[in-house]
């Protein structure tokens, strides 16, 4: 019970598919943990699938309808996790898109749109959240970037949001430290979620299990641990910092496993 008594708001808490993704997983594993969760979505029924999974192993949650990039729902929706709970002390900022497209592919439309839902919805749900967080003495924002924050891939829209919002979890940081908030980045690798379903074909997870040094694809579960950390008071003295969940893909640098010595 690492969250006894607390309330978390998770932001894109349905799964683009069926299946277990990171805003699914957050959810499960926070309510596990004795929190009150607040599962929030564009899509209704998705969170709503949530919040079913979560009342079957007896856990307390509400499903509720929101785009969090109007400011009118972002708004909306700490307002009603504050009236149905009484407070808000986690906010766990989940909502992306991916796009696959490089600079020439790429158009103004589609920049705007994934700038807009990578990157607005964070620094909406975070603006309209902290006031309610100041009254409940203070409080965890988690925000989930990639690790396409690190390395160059031909996704331009997608890495330029995910390397993003690295700095603007830095930036919130500092800002919302005097309130006694903690605002901290999780940066996943590859994961099985129904959102990478479609480009996860035998050859893909082959060649994966060669540059990741654990050998293996993680679970959106290994996104959620990692957040329930974060999120918890064992975290008290973390914030502006970012937790790589990998399994060393990105310390490895691309080399293959077994070919780790250079000389
Ligand atoms: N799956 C991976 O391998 C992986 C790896 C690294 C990072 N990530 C990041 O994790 C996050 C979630 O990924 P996932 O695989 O669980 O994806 P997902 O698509 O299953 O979940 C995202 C949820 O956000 C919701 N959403 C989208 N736009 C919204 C909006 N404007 N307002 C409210 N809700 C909205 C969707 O309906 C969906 O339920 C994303 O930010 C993604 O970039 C995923």
């Amino acid at each position: 019970m690492r969250l006894d008594g607390k309330v978390a708001l998770v932001v894109g808490a349905g799964s683009i598919g069926s299946g277990v993704g990171n805003g699914r997983a957050i959810s499960i594993l926070f309510a596990r943990e004795g929190a009150r969760v607040v599962c929030a979505d564009i899509n209704f029924q998705s969170a709503e699938e949530t919040v079913k999974m979560i009342r079957e192993e007896g856990g307390e949650a509400a499903a509720v309808q929101g785009d969090a990039t109007k400011s009118g729902d972002a708004k909306r929706l700490v307002d009603f996790t504050v009236e149905l709970y009484g407070k808000l002390n986690i906010l766990v900022n989940v909502v992306g898109i991916a796009s696959g497209l490089g600079v020439l592919e790429t158009s103004e439309d589609e920049w705007d749109r994934v700038l807009t839902t990578n990157l607005k919805s964070i620094f909406l749900m975070s603006k309209h959240a902290v006031p309610a967080m100041i009254k409940s003495g203070g409080g965890a924002i988690i925000n989930i970037s990639s690790a396409a924050a690190f390395v160059a891939h031909p996704c331009l829209s997608y890495g330029t949001t995910k390397a993003a919002i690295i700095n603007m979890t830095r930036c919130m940081a500092v800002d919302l430290a005097k309130y006694n908030i903690r605002v901290n980045c999780i940066a996943p690798g590859f994961l099985d979620t129904p959102m990478v379903a479609p480009i996860m074909d035998d050859t893909r997870r082959a060649f994966l299990r060669q540059v990741i040094p654990l050998g293996k694809i993680g679970t959106a579960w290994d996104t959620a641990y990692a957040a329930l950390y974060l999120a918890s008071d064992e975290a008290s003295y973390v914030t502006g910092t970012t937790l790589i969940v990998d399994g060393g893909l990105l310390a490895a640098g691309g080399r293959r496993r077994g070919e780790e010595k250079l000389v």
